[in-house]
């Protein structure tokens, strides 16, 4: 602090005995070093305009204009373009019970009266960085259109994305969230809010900062997209930490036959996007009746959503973790476990029903890998992964 004050000090100090030299050398008008400096400066700060907008996207600065009042004519959506195009700028200052109202539009129309081509939203919540963005810009490069990204992280947490970077100005409003307390379901709720504001989101994808996907996007997209069951994670566990942490005032709104425990790390529809946002009836008794040691993050949306759509659910999830090893947290890969034979055990071997068929592609995500994974993970051939 007090050397970075000394600095700025002295280049005032400085800048300050410049002009005062300046001052006497510039004051005849015709001078041509005059005309030279008004024609740099004329061109620096053309520069400066044109960085701007690029910076900014010209979207933004329509916005911004719209939002001043200053084209007042841009107000009213005047063509089906302004309903169906997604906000250009996720940050907003609706409180989550305005947000959630807003989310839980729903048309009553089924058939999309334009071209509406699905994409996935993919759903970040972190506690800061993402170590392994890299890894995900180059499994998304060459897709847009077909995913958009939501960043939920600490709200003190001040992102550094590039433009040219698919995160790049993706958080949403955050609010501090606690695992296995109510604020985490909080957090996904708002995830799950501001990616339904886009119309075009049709699959929503829970992820954390040490997840990788596990195959190329296409691949993915595709059994995403065709499968007809949500992926969650729900089963009737009868031990103490699932069966156990019933409270029996939930009754008669959930009953203990329709209790389900499963991870947080979902991948569901629309439909049931909107069963999660628009929820009134669940909430509060999870709330007040599922504390710790209850820990409703494990079984507020398996339980909700097996009450209110359980046809629809594959009763898995998707995303692949290491519990072997034992003990209260699950297994963190690094630099030296990322080789082929860990990608055959993590990709094949398993068995699982996709669509009603039995398959052996079970997984298209993992977790969780450190930050010292990225390196070997981006070295990886693409026909291994696929990207
Ligand atoms: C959001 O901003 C608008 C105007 O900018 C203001 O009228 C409104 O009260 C704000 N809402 C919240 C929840 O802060
Ligand atoms: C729970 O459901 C089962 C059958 O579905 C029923 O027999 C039982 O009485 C119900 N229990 C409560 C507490 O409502
Ligand atoms: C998932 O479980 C629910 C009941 O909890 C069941 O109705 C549904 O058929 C199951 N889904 C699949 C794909 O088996
Ligand atoms: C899937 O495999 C199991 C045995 O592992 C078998 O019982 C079941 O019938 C198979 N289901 C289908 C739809 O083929």
């Amino acid at each position: 602090m007090q050397s970075r004050v000394m600095v700025s000090l002295e280049e005032g100090k400085e800048i300050g005995v410049l002009s005062r030299t300046n001052r006497f050398k510039v004051l005849p008008l015709r001078s041509p070093r005059l005309l030279v400096l008004f024609t740099v400066l004329c061109v620096v700060f053309l520069v400066i305009i044109v960085y701007t907008v690029r910076l900014l996207g010209v979207d933004s600065l329509v916005m911004n204009a719209r939002s001043s009042g200053f084209g007042s004519c841009y107000e009213e959506a005047t063509s089906l373009e302004d309903w169906i195009r997604p906000p250009s700028n996720l940050m907003h200052n609706m409180s989550d019970k305005e947000l959630l109202w807003r989310a839980s539009f729903v048309p009553r129309i089924k058939k999309y009266p334009f071209a509406r081509v699905p994409k996935i939203a993919f759903m970040f919540l972190t506690k800061g960085p993402l170590p392994l963005a890299p890894l995900w810009e180059k499994f998304l490069k060459g897709h847009e259109g077909l995913y958009s990204i939501y960043i939920h992280s600490l709200p003190s947490y001040q992102a550094t994305f590039p433009p040219s970077s698919p995160f790049y100005n993706r958080q949403i409003p955050s609010q501090v969230s606690e695992w296995g307390r109510m604020s985490m379901c909080d957090a996904e709720r708002r995830l799950l809010a501001n990616a339904l504001l886009d119309i075009s989101n049709e699959w929503f994808i829970l992820l954390s900062e040490s997840c990788i996907p596990l195959y190329g996007f296409s691949a993915i997209y595709h059994y995403i997209m065709k499968s007809k069951y949500s992926f969650i994670g729900a089963f009737d566990d009868p031990g103490p930490y699932g069966r156990g942490r019933y409270n029996e005032n939930m009754a008669p709104v959930v009953n203990i036959t329709e209790w389900r425990k499963g991870s947080q790390w979902f991948e569901i529809n629309r439909r049931l996007a909107i069963n999660i946002v628009e929820d009134t009836r669940f909430y509060p008794k999870f709330e007040q009746f599922c504390r710790p040691a209850c820990y409703v993050d494990e079984h507020y949306f398996p339980t909700m959503l097996t009450i209110q759509a359980g046809n629809l659910l594959a009763n898995r999830s998707i995303t692949w973790v290491d519990w072997s090893r034992g003990g209260a947290h699950p297994a963190t890969f690094g630099k030296t476990d990322i080789t082929l034979d860990f990608f055959k055990r993590v990709r094949e071997g398993h068995k699982c029903l996709y669509n009603g068929r039995n398959i052996t592609v079970c997984f298209l995500f993992a977790r969780k890998f450190a930050p010292s994974a990225l390196e070997p993970l981006l070295q990886i051939e693409p026909r291994v992964l696929g990207f």
